[in-house]
C-alpha cells in the first residue's frame, strides 16, 4: 500500500525542516539519537514469522473457548488492540448475533468502581478469557483490575481459570511476570527495546487483534510495505513531508494538531495516535497538542470553533478513497424531504463531497489542511498507517528536539496518588 501526504500550506519553515530530514533520518536509521534503546518496533514487521504462528495458535485455543475476551491494560497497552480491532470490525459488533468471534472487551484502562462493578456483572452470565497486559508489570489500574477479575475467573472455572488467562508483559522484571510464573500462565513477551506506545505490532496488539478474528499478518504485511516506503531518504518521503509539515506548521504558531476522519471506526485509531504523539512529544516544554475528531458529526460540535475559533490549529486528514459497502438514496415520489436531488447518489459520494466542502472551508478560515490518504481500511491499510505515524513521530521528535521514546511526565499522577493513598514509595 501507498501512503499520499497532501498539504494546502507551503512555506519556508518547511523547505527548513525538509533540509534537516536526511540528518535525523539518518540518525533514527543508525540509532545515533536519543532514547535509541526502545527502535525495536522499526524491525518488528520485518521479524515476525515466529511470534505469528503462536499467536494465531494461542487466539484459536481462546476463539474456541469464550464469547468474551477481556483486554486488561491502559495506554500503550490496549489502545493499539482497540484502534485496530474497531477500525476492522463492524459497527454494531456488540449486538450482531452473527458474530464470528469472540466480542472483545476492556478493563484496567481507569479506576471507576462501576466500570469494574457493571462488567463483572457481565462478566457473570458470559463465557470469557482474558489477557492481562503490563510491559512494566507494575502499573496500578491494570493490577487492580487483574486482581479482581483474577479472583472472578478462579470462582468461575476453578482448575481451568489459569487456561483461560494469557499474560503479557516483560519477560523477567515486575510483579505481573512472578505472578504468571507462579501461576503457570502463557506468557508473552514484550520486547526490552519497544515501547508501551510503539508495541501495537508486537503481542500486546496482536494477540487481541487474532482473537477478534483478523488476520494479523496481513496487518505485518501492510506495516512491512510502509517500512519499505519509508526507509529510503528522499523528500518526497511522506514521512519526511508530514513530520517536517507538523514542525513547520507549529512554527508558524498552530500548536494543535486535530485528526480527522469521516469514518466512525477510526474513533479509536485517533485515540491511539493521540497517545503516540502526546507522549513521544510533549515535554521538556515543547510539542503539538494532539486532539482529534470524527466529521461529519463533530462539525455540529466544533465545526464552529475550528472555523472561527482562535487561529491555533491545523488538520490532519485521514482520506479513505473506498468504502467497504455501498447503501445509495433511494428516489420517493413525494420528496417532502427534498433529498431527490440526491438520488442514486451513494453516501460516501455525499461523505466525499462533505470532506472537499470542509476542507474549503478550513482553508478558507486559515486552518491548514494535511491530508493521508488510503485506498481502504482493512488489515494491510490500517497495518501500514501504524507504521507511518509511528515511523513519522519518531522523525518529528527528533525535529522538534525531544527524546520521542520517554514519558518521564507520566509519573507525577502516580507518585501523588500513592502518596494520598498511604503506599510506601521507593
Ligand atoms: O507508552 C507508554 O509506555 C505508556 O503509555 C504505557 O503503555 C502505559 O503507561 C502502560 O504501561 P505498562 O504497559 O507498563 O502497564
Amino acid at each position: 500500500m501507498e501512503i499520499k501526504f497532501e498539504c494546502n500550506e507551503t512555506s519556508v519553515h518547511f523547505e527548513q525542516c525538509l533540509q534537516q530530514m536526511q540528518h535525523i533520518h539518518e540518525q533514527l536509521i543508525q540509532g545515533t539519537g536519543s532514547g535509541n534503546e526502545y527502535l525495536g518496533w522499526m524491525d518488528l514487521p520485518a521479524n515476525s514469522s515466529e511470534i505469528i504462528s503462536d499467536i494465531n495458535q494461542t487466539a484459536a485455543a481462546l476463539q474456541r473457548r469464550c464469547d468474551v475476551f477481556v483486554v486488561i491494560g491502559i495506554g500503550g497497552s490496549y489502545l493499539g488492540a482497540k484502534a485496530v480491532i474497531e477500525a476492522l470490525s463492524n459497527h454494531f459488533n456488540q449486538i450482531r448475533e452473527d458474530r464470528q468471534s469472540p466480542l472483545i472487551i476492556y478493563a484496567g484502562n481507569n479506576l471507576s468502581e462501576d466500570y469494574i462493578a457493571d462488567l463483572l456483572h457481565v462478566l457473570d452470565k458470559k463465557d470469557y478469557c482474558l489477557a492481562v497486559i503490563s510491559k512494566s508489570g507494575t502499573t496500578t489500574e491494570p493490577a487492580i483490575a487483574f486482581r479482581i477479575l483474577r479472583e472472578h475467573i478462579q470462582a468461575k472455572y476453578g482448575q481451568e481459570a489459569k487456561e483461560r488467562i494469557i499474560a503479557i508483559t516483560d519477560k523477567s522484571k515486575g510483579a505481573l511476570k512472578s505472578l504468571a510464573d507462579s501461576l503457570g500462565y502463557k506468557t508473552f513477551i514484550v520486547p526490552d527495546n519497544v515501547g508501551g506506545r510503539f508495541s501495537v505490532l508486537t503481542p500486546v496488539g496482536l494477540l487481541p487483534i487474532a482473537v477478534a478474528g483478523f488476520d494479523i499478518s496481513k496487518l505485518m504485511n501492510g506495516a512491512l510495505a510502509m517500512r519499505d516506503q519509508l526507509l529510503r531518504a528522499c523528500n518526497d518521503n511522506p514521512a519526511w513531508q508530514y513530520a517536517a509539515m507538523r514542525n513547520a506548521l507549529l512554527q508558524n504558531g498552530k500548536a494543535i494538531e486535530m485528526l480527522v476522519s469521516y469514518e466512525p471506526r477510526l474513533t479509536c485509531f485517533s485515540e491511539w495516535w493521540k497517545q503516540l504523539f502526546g507522549e513521544s512529544e510533549g515535554k521538556d516544554g515543547k510539542g503539538i497538542f494532539p486532539v482529534s475528531a470524527i466529521y461529519t458529526t463533530d462539525l455540529h460540535s466544533l465545526g464552529q470553533y475550528v472555523q472561527e475559533g482562535v487561529r491555533h490549529l491545523f488538520e490532519t486528514v485521514i482520506h479513505v478513497e473506498s468504502s467497504a459497502s455501498s447503501v445509495a438514496i433511494p428516489y420517493d415520489n413525494d420528496d417532502k424531504d427534498g433529498l431527490n436531488y440526491l438520488c442514486n447518489k451513494s453516501i460516501s459520494t455525499i461523505n466525499h463531497k462533505a470532506e472537499e466542502g470542509t476542507r474549503l472551508a478550513h482553508i478558507n478560515g486559515d486552518v491548514p489542511q494535511i491530508t493521508i490518504t488510503i485506498d481502504a481500511i482493512n488489515e494491510e491499510t490500517i497495518g501500514g498507517l501504524i507504521y507511518f505515524f509511528e515511523f513519522s513521530c519518531a522523525l518529528s521528535g527528533y525535529l522538534l528536539g525531544v527524546n520521542p521514546f520517554n514519558q518521564p511526565g507520566v509519573e507525577a499522577y502516580k507518585q501523588n496518588m500513592f502518596h494520598l493513598l498511604g503506599r510506601n514509595l521507593i
